[in-house]
């Protein structure tokens, strides 16, 4: 029997249902919910090891399952990502110190929903030139958020994402992409964190995704470490990430990964 639920368009890209949204709340607002509780473990002389094993205890005490863990090999429920790792930081023995800025990335499944969002901490206080990275960053990803709307293009996007950022002389990695998701992890399309206004697939009411730019300080190009996981900045520049985890409305976006204390960000402030 044909599935009546769940139309795909021609880009490949899945349409849900409105009593989907539901699922993809409360994915979305325990991973947010993580995150804002991670704020107080996040301190100079931690290892990101120690805050791995903190976020693994608190999704098996949620009844949550970890999306990473098993995922292509990852060992872990985070990716934790110091100062000038990319993406893809692998949690271990390396304690944190002063003014580090790190990206924690987790995704949780909860009900076969899936939530995934990551934000910037710092252990202690940054540092100028990382507070304003972050910030553009964060920025950046909201001025995404804001070109979501049926009608608009994924390269609206894009193009909301590099603007914003390079007009602050920073850059956007090009070699990491958001991605749909829903009942499954990564799924059609790729989201692009640049781009041309009116290019790629049409957004529709219905599409779940991520938006996640990655922006560094100097150049965009990236290198995977030899463990396969870890990317950093060929220039060793430091760089940030902010993601969260969107569905497209009949008018715009909803946010299923908002903090429930608004603290997506800053994390470091009070
Ligand atoms: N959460 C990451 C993303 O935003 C994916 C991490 S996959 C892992 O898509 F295996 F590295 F954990
Ligand atoms: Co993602
Ligand atoms: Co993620």
């Amino acid at each position: 029997m044909k599935e009546k639920r769940g139309r795909i368009t021609r880009d490949g890209i899945r349409i849900y249902e409105p009593e989907d949204f539901a699922g993809m709340q409360k994915a979305g607002c325990l991973a947010a919910r993580l995150l804002d509780e991670v704020i107080a473990q996040v301190r100079p002389g931690i290892s990101t090891a120690e805050i791995d094993a903190y976020i693994t205890r608190r999704i098996t005490e949620e009844g949550a399952t970890s999306a990473t863990i098993g995922y292509k090999g990852y060992r872990h429920a985070s990716c934790i990502s110091v100062n000038h790792v990319v993406c893809h930081g692998i949690p271990g023995d390396k304690r944190l110190k002063e003014g580090d800025i790190l990206n924690i990335d987790i995704t949780v499944i909860v009900d076969g929903w899936y939530g995934d969002s990551s934000r910037m901490y710092v252990a202690g206080r940054p540092g100028r030139k990382a507070e304003r990275l972050m910030q553009v960053t964060h920025d950046a990803l909201m001025k995404g958020i804001e070109a979501v709307r049926p009608g608009n293009t994924f390269g609206d996007i894009g193009h909301a994402i590099q603007t914003h950022v390079e007009a602050q002389r920073m850059s956007v990695v090009r070699d990491f992409c958001g991605h749909g998701l829903g009942r499954v992890f990564h799924a059609p399309p790729n989201v692009l964190h640049y781009g041309r206004p009116g290019t790629g697939p049409v957004l529709e009411e219905g599409m779940f995704f991520t938006i996640e730019p990655m922006v560094n300080l100097g150049r965009p190009e990236t290198k995977v470490l030899k463990d396969g996981w870890t990317a950093v900045t060929r220039d060793r520049s430091l760089s940030a990430q902010y993601e969260h985890s969107i569905g497209v409305t009949a008018d715009g976006a909803e946010i299923f990964t908002l903090s429930p204390a608004g603290r997506f960000h800053p994390t470091w402030e009070g």
